[in-house]
């Protein structure tokens, strides 16, 4: 059938009749930094456009984001004080417990995700408690204390929760925590299948959540395992995964299309910190035009196979649909 039309002289509304894939407003969640304080808008050097703001500085950007009819952001916390258990993301007036009470005051339509972890919030940058012994971090307390986040997210207002630990047993611990406080319909948007990759650096400059020593190679994965990728995610759904997600999302294509051919969940795609930066380093040196390649960029996740795009393009895009 193709072959004819592609004999035909194709005119825009065929090509527009015949096309596959495309991207809506409905497709995207924006990630906002939120840092304790007043009046800060801090851009950060490698993600033009992308800031740390406090509280009354987001909530003037939710504005933006709705007239724009962009509905769904994802939130990650820069508390005041960091330590060894990230105590800020277990208290409930802790940067992000107060923040998204805040935002489902002002903005009750605004779906809100919160990013569930603790290296923004321990001042040794891991995910989670460290297990001194190995220099490593300790999983089944981290279990634990995941568990407590997630109720106190849950309590503040959060419309769904989304771990990004990669710790062995963590949607099942979080599941169970969530459903003895009775929030049995809160969505878990597991990060299953998450690389250990480079592509995270200007995300840790934004989140100040670079670890002080050693790496993620102990809880993140391989960027080399392709079978190991697809166990990662069909273990989350079995423990109780509502949506499965790939991240970093442009080295990952294949890793897209192979969930999305294995399980019939709704899949994300993480389209990280460097790979926003990339392109916003080739738009200054004016290599590329900027907003074609960004497009193309975007349609290839949904193309691959993804049904939601986590992108700090979002209002880029918005602007031009
Ligand atoms: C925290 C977290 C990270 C990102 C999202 N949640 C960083 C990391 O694992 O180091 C990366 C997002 C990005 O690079 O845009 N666990
Ligand atoms: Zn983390």
């Amino acid at each position: 059938m193709f072959k004819r039309f592609r004999r035909l002289r194709i005119n825009k509304t065929l090509r527009e009749l015949l096309s596959e894939t495309s991207l809506s407003k409905n497709d995207f969640i924006y990630p906002l930094f939120i840092k304790k304080g007043k009046n800060i808008k801090k851009e950060i050097s490698s993600m033009p456009g992308v800031f740390q703001m406090s509280i009354d500085q987001i909530l003037k950007e939710c504005e933006e984001l709705q007239k724009l009819g962009l509905n769904s952001i994802i939130l990650f916390g820069i508390p005041e004080i960091k330590d060894s258990i990230g105590s800020d993301a277990l208290c409930e007036h802790g940067v992000i417990a107060s923040s998204v009470k805040a935002i489902k005051k002002e903005f009750p339509d605004m779906f809100v995700t919160t990013d569930l972890c603790f290296c923004e919030f321990t001042d040794h940058g891991h995910c989670g408690i460290l297990d001194m012994k190995n220099q490593t971090v300790d999983n089944d307390a981290t279990l634990e204390i995941l568990g407590k986040q997630a109720i106190i997210h849950a309590q503040s207002g959060a419309d769904m929760i989304a771990p990004s630990g990669m710790m062995d047993g963590m949607i099942s611990a979080i599941r169970e925590a969530l459903d003895s406080e009775g929030f049995v319909n809160l969505p878990i948007m597991s990060y299953s299948t998450k690389f250990a990759s480079a592509y995270y650096g200007p995300f840790r400059d934004v989140a100040e959540s670079s670890p002080s020593f050693g790496d993620r190679r102990s809880y993140q994965m391989n960027p080399a395992n392709r079978n190991e990728a697809i166990l990662e995610s069909l273990e989350d759904e079995r423990e109780g995964a509502d949506i499965l997600m790939v991240k970093p999302a442009l080295s990952y294509l294949d890793i897209i299309r192979d969930i999305k051919e294995h399980s019939l969940l709704p899949l994300a795609a993480y389209n990280v910190s460097g790979e926003y930066a990339m392109l916003q380093a080739a738009k200054k040196a004016g290599v590329i035009d900027y907003e074609k390649v960004m497009l193309e960029t975007l349609l290839s996740f949904k193309r691959a196979g993804a049904d939601i795009i986590i992108t700090y393009h979002a209002k880029e895009v918005a602007r031009l649909l």
